[in-house]
């Protein structure tokens, strides 16, 4: 078997903090021989922009695309606010999206037994949740044409961006989602603005007819946007899998977080269609950002830098038993009550990211004996 090519994009504020963690358990399956890698390391975001002025260069993308699997961190940065738009820290992981095509960004919203009462909600509510948000990620709005700030001729000033989705745009995302329900829970709840925005109606009326055609066995709903953020927090355990645009999606995956705990918790898989081969290719990233307020403070949660890694073994490399290995050294870690700042708990131990590194590196030596 040839090695694994891994391609770590660390960048900037917590990224680089939580991937050293996330290092050590690559390190650690290398080790115990469970599997063998070819590990690359490249500047992506702000780190870029301040060594080649941009946010992303050409290399990087091409050694991306190459790799089996790319392991992405955090992006941004105040300091880089007074870059021109087009050369912002955070189009780096926009071009990588696009360049290789990783219209399904998979963010699952499992809640960790000992996590239960973290979340703001109610134990009752969050307990047994285990949520998945497909969000479609190389389109919609984040994408769409027209788009820019232009200078009317009154002197005032128009930003403009487009919402737009074609039926094979959304068929895809869509599919992927019917998929992942076929192996969980059978429930695909789609989501769009149907009542006020063409795209919205055509996403409905596209998943609804691809899932008659060809998903009968899966049970299909459809839900406006804002009403489910509003389900999400009275009853999100109605949902198996949810599958929404690039806006709504981001917006949605950041509430679902805090139904977990803690953003710093939750991974995504982000993934572009097989080819003929059956490669495809595949980043894997946290959900949070770079967490400028607590950046180079130690502090910061690399559960979800981990749990990426974790995802990242299962859907590039079908290493299943790995995968649910360090699910299972994170939910260990969590029961011996260690907990990072971001997870509200009263009556945890507060540590930081080093010492929750550690926690987890000696749950895995446990678990293998
Ligand atoms: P953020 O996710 O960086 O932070 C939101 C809040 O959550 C902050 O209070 C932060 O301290 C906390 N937080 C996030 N991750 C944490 C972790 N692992 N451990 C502990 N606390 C954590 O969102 P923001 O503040 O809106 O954005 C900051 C920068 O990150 C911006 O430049 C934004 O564009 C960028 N961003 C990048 C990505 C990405 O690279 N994929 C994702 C989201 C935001
Ligand atoms: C995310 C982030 C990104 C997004 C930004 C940094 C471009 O918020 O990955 O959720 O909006 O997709
Ligand atoms: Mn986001």
């Amino acid at each position: 078997i040839p090695n694994k090519k891994l391609l770590l994009l660390p960048g900037d504020g917590i990224g680089p903090e939580v991937m050293v963690e996330a290092h050590r358990v690559i390190d650690w399956l290398a080790r115990t021989g469970r599997a063998r890698f070819d590990l690359a390391e490249d500047l992506v975001g702000g780190a870029s922009i301040d060594v080649h002025g941009k946010p992303i260069t050409e290399r990087v993308i091409e050694r991306a695309l190459e790799a089996d699997a790319v392991l992405f961190g955090a992006v941004g940065g105040p300091q880089w606010d007074s870059q021109g738009f087009a050369n912002r820290p955070e189009i780096a992981i926009l071009e990588l999206r696009r360049r290789l095509g990783l219209f399904a960004n998979l963010r699952p919203a499992p809640v960790f037994d000992a996590l239960v009462d973290a979340s703001p909600l109610k134990p009752e509510i969050v307990r047994g949740l285990n949520l998945m948000i497909v969000r479609e990620a190389t389109g919609g709005i984040y994408f769409g044409e027209p788009r820019g700030i232009e200078t009317l001729p009154d002197g005032s000033k128009r930003g403009v961006n487009t919402e737009v989705y074609t039926t094979p745009e959304i068929v895809r995302v869509a599919r992927v989602a019917f998929e992942l329900a076929r192996k969980r829970a059978g429930r695909v709840m789609s989501v769009e603005k149907a009542n006020v925005m063409e795209s919205g109606l055509l996403w409905r009326q596209t998943v609804a007819a691809l899932g008659k055609a060809e998903y009968p066995d899966i049970e299909l709903s459809h839900m406006y946007a804002d009403n489910c953020a509003m389900q999400l927090a009275k009853n999100p355990r109605q949902f198996d899998v949810i599958v929404t645009s690039n806006l709504f999606g981001d917006l949605l995956s950041d509430l679902a977080s805090m139904l977990t705990g803690s953003l710093g918790m939750l991974p995504s898989a982000t993934l572009g269609a097989p080819d003929a081969s059956g490669r495809r290719h595949a980043l894997y990233e946290p959900i949070h950002g770079s967490a400028p307020d607590i950046a180079g403070k130690g502090q910061a949660n690399p559960l979800a830098q981990i749990l990426s890694l974790a995802m990242l073994l299962r859907y590039s490399f079908d290493m299943h038993e790995d995968g649910a290995l360090i699910e299972q050294a994170v939910a260990g870690v969590l029961a011996s009550g260690m907990r990072t700042a971001d997870i509200l708990q009263p009556g945890t131990a507060k540590i930081g990211t080093r010492t929750m590194g550690d926690a987890v590196m000696r749950e895995l030596d446990k678990l293998v004996g």
